[in-house]
């Protein structure tokens, strides 16, 4: 045991200039950290805001390409995918999940033909698709397990065809990761990476998400019932380690800020890299404050971003992330 002990020891003395803060430094940010979410509808023309989500959008499919081009630029190397599904293709299984031309798949072929280098990270789950906007089908008004792992598995293959270099299963379903795996693997795919949303709590930090992708007002109930009780720890320890056996290459924890926790001890209990993501509320959190003249964008961006580093985080998921990459430029 070191004692140390004032006035010998003056903590102060390595915050005392710019040049000693920096080479102390114990953790910092890098744009190589960032997963860039974007939501993608049918058609073009300017970008679509979304109002819970302040500078965040809806892009048509027609303008993708461009509109991803600043975050090429700046070196983000992995995008997030999310479809806005017209409502008329929306029905209770989720038929459009299986289309091979689906939205988010003709996404993923045309960023994948314009930006071979970025890795694209594909949601699987049904609640794009779905007019009820649960993340399954439903069966007696409960959402079924074996069945919807069946119909995700065609979904995490269709896009894994498409171009997704990184199936990412938000679903919560038991045993979805194995599904997935054993398609991939039988489809040949077996560099497909999976990224399980392997503890994913049901929060109420989602809201902004779903008003984005349009399944906010259709949700019947809430996904209690397979998404977790914020009230544990030790359960999504479990989770992991399932997703783990089952085949997951990166496990993600969901929502991010309200969880650091977790992030922390699965980062300390395996031996995997550990992803956060920064949810739809966790931002436009920030944002409100932000627009109120109460915080500071930037500063309030890179604090929040910098401690899912400090909590053992390989990379986060963030609506930050041309923002953030933007700023790391001019800085550097
Ligand atoms: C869908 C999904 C959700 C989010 C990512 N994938 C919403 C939900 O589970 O209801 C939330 C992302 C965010 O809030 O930014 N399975």
């Amino acid at each position: 045991m070191i004692h140390r002990n004032f006035p010998a020891t003056r903590p102060r003395r390595n915050r005392f200039d710019e040049a000693t803060r920096r080479l102390v430094a114990e953790h910092r940010l890098s744009t190589d950290d960032l997963i860039w979410p974007i939501f993608i509808r049918e058609g073009g023309g300017e970008p679509t805001g979304i109002s819970a989500m302040p500078g965040v959008y809806r892009t048509g499919l027609d303008g993708l390409e461009g509109y991803v081009a600043e975050a090429a630029r700046l070196g983000i190397l992995a995008i997030g995918l999310f479809p806005a599904t017209p409502q008329d293709l929306k029905n209770a299984e989720g038929d459009e999940a299986l289309n091979p031309d689906n939205l988010m798949c003709r996404a993923a072929r045309i960023l994948k033909a314009a930006y071979p280098h970025i890795a694209l990270v594909g949601d699987v789950a049904l609640d794009p698709y779905t007019d009820h906007g649960h993340d399954g089908v439903l069966r007696d008004g409960y959402v079924a397990n074996d069945e919807s792992v069946k119909i995700l598995t065609v979904q995490a293959v269709n896009q894994a065809a498409a171009g997704i270099d990184i199936i990412a299963p938000s679903d919560m379903m038991d045993g979805r990761v194995a599904a997935i795996r054993a398609g991939l693997d039988s489809a040949g795919l077996i560099h497909t990476r999976i990224m399980s949303y392997a503890a994913k709590y049901a929060s109420a930090f989602y809201g902004p998400f779903r008003d984005a992708i349009g399944s906010g007002g259709a949700l019947k109930g809430d996904k209690k019932t397979y998404q977790m009780d914020p009230a544990n720890a030790e359960e999504a320890l479990g989770e992991v380690a399932m997703d783990l056996s089952e085949g997951a290459d990166m496990v993600m924890v969901k929502p991010g800020m309200p969880y650091l926790d977790i992030i922390r001890r699965v980062k300390e209990r395996f031996e995997v890299p550990v992803f956060a993501y920064q949810v739809s509320g966790e931002y436009s959190m920030i944002m409100a404050a932000v627009e109120r003249g109460w915080m500071d964008r930037d500063r309030a961006m890179m604090e929040s971003l910098l401690g899912f580093k400090r909590a053992g985080c390989a990379g986060v998921l963030t609506y930050f992330a041309v923002a953030a990459a933007r700023l790391m430029a001019g800085a550097a």
